[in-house]
Order: C-alpha cells, then sequence, then structure tokens
C-alpha cells in the first residue's frame, strides 16, 4: 500500500490538486482533510455546515486553519452552479429543483468538479454507494467512447498488488459490458504503474463447463481482444475464460489452460458479475489480509471516488491521493 501512495505522492507534489470532501461533517473526513492540507500533495475543500464544522473541529481537537470549507445553501457560488447543472440536465431538472439538489453537498461538490473548480470529489463514508455515484453520473459522464463507469479495487498486500472490477457499480452486464470494463481495468491499471495481465473469470476454464454465463465471459474474451487490436494495446493482455485459481496459480494453469496467454500470473480480474465482484474482494481483504483501496471508479471524465460507510481516516487520506493522482492522467 505504501509503495503505490508513495509513487503518487511524488507525481502530486507540488501540483495543489484540489479534492473535494463533501462530508465535513464527519469526524473521520475532517481529520483527512486536517492531514491533507498539511501535506504537499492534495488542497482539500471540505463542504458541509460552517458551525457544525468548526464545532466538531473543536471538540476533536484539530487545526482547521488555511482549509476551506464552504457551506452549499449559503455558498456564494451555488447560482452559477445551479444554472449550470440545470443546463447540463437538459430538461430533465427545473432551476426549483436543481435549487433543492443543489443543498446536498455530494451534488454541490460534484458540480465544483463539473465547474472547474476542483480537480476530483472523495465521498461515501456516510453515504451509499448509489448517493454517491449518482450525480457523478448525471453530472461529470463518462468519457468519450466509454459507455459506463465500473468500480475497481487495488489489493494489496506486501509486495502483491492487484485490481478487482467491477466491485461497485453495474449491477446487469452483457457481455459488452465485461469486455468495457476488462479494457478500462488495464488502462487503470497502466496508469498506476502495472502491467495489465487481464484475467476474464468464471466458474469455467477454457470450456471445462457451459451454459449461459460462461458463454457470455468467452465472448467478452473476445470482444476485448477485438477492442485491443482496433486501439492497438499492444500491452495489454487478456485471456479467459478462467476460473480462479487457473487465473493465479501457475501450476492449475498449467494444466486447466496449457495455451493461454496468461498462465497464473494475471494482476486484474474481472468479475463476471457485480456479486462475484464484490464477494470476492471482500473475501481476499477479510480472510487473505488484503488492503483493498477504492472503489476507484473509471471511465468518468473527472475523477469521483466512493468510501466504504466503514472507512478509517486513513481510508479517506489514501483515496483523495488516488483520486488526485487520477485527475493528473
Ligand atoms: C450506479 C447506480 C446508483 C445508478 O443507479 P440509478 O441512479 O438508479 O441509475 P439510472 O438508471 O436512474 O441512471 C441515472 C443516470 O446515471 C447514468 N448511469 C447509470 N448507470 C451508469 C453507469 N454504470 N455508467 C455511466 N452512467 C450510468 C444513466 O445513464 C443516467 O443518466 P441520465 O440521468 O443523464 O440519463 C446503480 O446502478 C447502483 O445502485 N449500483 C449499485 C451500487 C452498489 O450498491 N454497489 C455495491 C456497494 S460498493
Amino acid at each position: 500500500m505504501s509503495s503505490l501512495l508513495n509513487v503518487l505522492k511524488d507525481k502530486l507534489s507540488g501540483k495543489n490538486v484540489r479534492i473535494v470532501l463533501p462530508e465535513g461533517e464527519d469526524v473521520r473526513v475532517l481529520s483527512a482533510a486536517v492531514e491533507l492540507q498539511a501535506s504537499d500533495y492534495v488542497a482539500p475543500v471540505v463542504l458541509g455546515n460552517q458551525d457544525n464544522i468548526k464545532k466538531l473541529a473543536e471538540e476533536e481537537g484539530l487545526n482547521i486553519e488555511g482549509i476551506e470549507v464552504i457551506q452549499p445553501d449559503t455558498s456564494d457560488l451555488k447560482a452559477e452552479l445551479v444554472e449550470k447543472f440545470v443546463e447540463r440536465r437538459k430538461g430533465k431538472a427545473t432551476e426549483e429543483q436543481a435549487q433543492e439538489l443543489l443543498n446536498n453537498v455530494n451534488y454541490f461538490g460534484t458540480m465544483l468538479v463539473y465547474a472547474g473548480k476542483a480537480d476530483g470529489l472523495v465521498s461515501g463514508a456516510a453515504h451509499s454507494t448509489a448517493d454517491t455515484v449518482r450525480p457523478a453520473l448525471q453530472i461529470i459522464k463518462t468519457k468519450p467512447g466509454v459507455s459506463r463507469t465500473s468500480g475497481v479495487f487495488f489489493m494489496i498486500k506486501e509486495d502483491k498488488q492487484y485490481l478487482f472490477g467491477d466491485c461497485a457499480i453495474n449491477p446487469e452486464l452483457a457481455a459488452s459490458d465485461l469486455a468495457e470494463i476488462a479494457i478500462e481495468s488495464a488502462k487503470t491499471a497502466q496508469s498506476f504503474g502495472m502491467e495489465p495481465k487481464v484475467a476474464m473469470l468464471s466458474f469455467s476454464t477454457k470450456g471445462s463447463a457451459k451454459s449461459d454465463d460462461t458463454e457470455k465471459v468467452v465472448q467478452a474474451v473476445e470482444l476485448a481482444q477485438e477492442k485491443i487490436d482496433s486501439e492497438n494495446l499492444t500491452d495489454v493482455v487478456v485471456d479467459g475464460e478462467f476460473q480462479f485459481d487457473a487465473a493465479i496459480v501457475p501450476e492449475v494453469a498449467k494444466k486447466k489452460a496449457p495455451g493461454a496467454k496468461i498462465q497464473g500470473d494475471a494482476n486484474v480480474f474481472i468479475f463476471p458479475s457485480l456479486e462475484a465482484g464484490n464477494i470476492g474482494y471482500k473475501i481476499a481483504q477479510r480472510l487473505g489480509g488484503f488492503d483493498a483501496v477504492g472503489p476507484v471508479l473509471q471511465g468518468l471524465n473527472s475523477p469521483v471516488n466512493d468510501l466504504s460507510r466503514g472507512c478509517s481516516s486513513e481510508d479517506v487520506y489514501n483515496l483523495s491521493i488516488i483520486t488526485a493522482a487520477q485527475s493528473l492522467q
């Protein structure tokens, strides 16, 4: 974990990247903001009620001097952001609805990013994934060529680092979605210094079982390869369908998938469904002792990332560093 963060911190040093933390009234978030403010890596922009935040800081002995704190409902920026929101939503929100929505810290914070007044956002310590992510999907939207955002976790233990996706966003996935997520995850892995070997996971290895679900993964591998060829992504390897052991244990790969491009050395794992991905990363975290960093959302025009509600102040700090690094890409 610390080696990944150290590389990112080097990149961020002196860049003054502004990350919005909408949940400033949560002590974990405010503590992380104080630590970020004291660092040279990220300038936090904290949202919430000014009085509540002051009181919390006093109670917890946190020095918030110098931290930018914005209260959405009384902010000078609100009128401008309301106007931009109505324009962005093109008939999907009236001005009255926008006035109301922009009192919500996640909508206000996401608008700060959209309007270029901040570089990224980290929320979710006190909000569900859906409430954190929805404003980003509606306002920031996906990059050209990406049809859906997805959420990956960096799974880190000692010198081992893997990427797991989609563990956070898409309840329904077609083969074409899985292929897109594989390619986006490979690009995310590359941008964090990994050489992606992407395993498309299933309960079957190279035809050992057959069902609609396994066929979907087989088709996803073909579609991902087509994307690799058309985008000339020469440094990306995708193969499957694999059971997890065939993707990660060389001896098993030799037996179950002798001709495969990945021989037990996969480092990016694409799960066939959100259920599998979400359960899978938590097993690695809780039984395997891996640190799970994320979900890091990929495919958006600007980075917005979601915390778990069980997160610590350190998690808020770390995800802010990762989000800031994404904003430089
Ligand atoms: C992500 C999620 C919140 C979107 O749900 P939703 O708001 O009901 O989705 P909607 O279909 O109403 O779409 C809302 C907007 O987001 C967009 N959208 C939805 N899913 C998207 C995706 N995966 N990527 C990009 N945009 C997406 C829609 O196009 C729509 O945009 P529009 O309003 O401009 O037309 C929902 O899929 C969800 O709850 N996923 C599971 C999250 C979760 O609980 N994960 C487990 C814990 S980590």
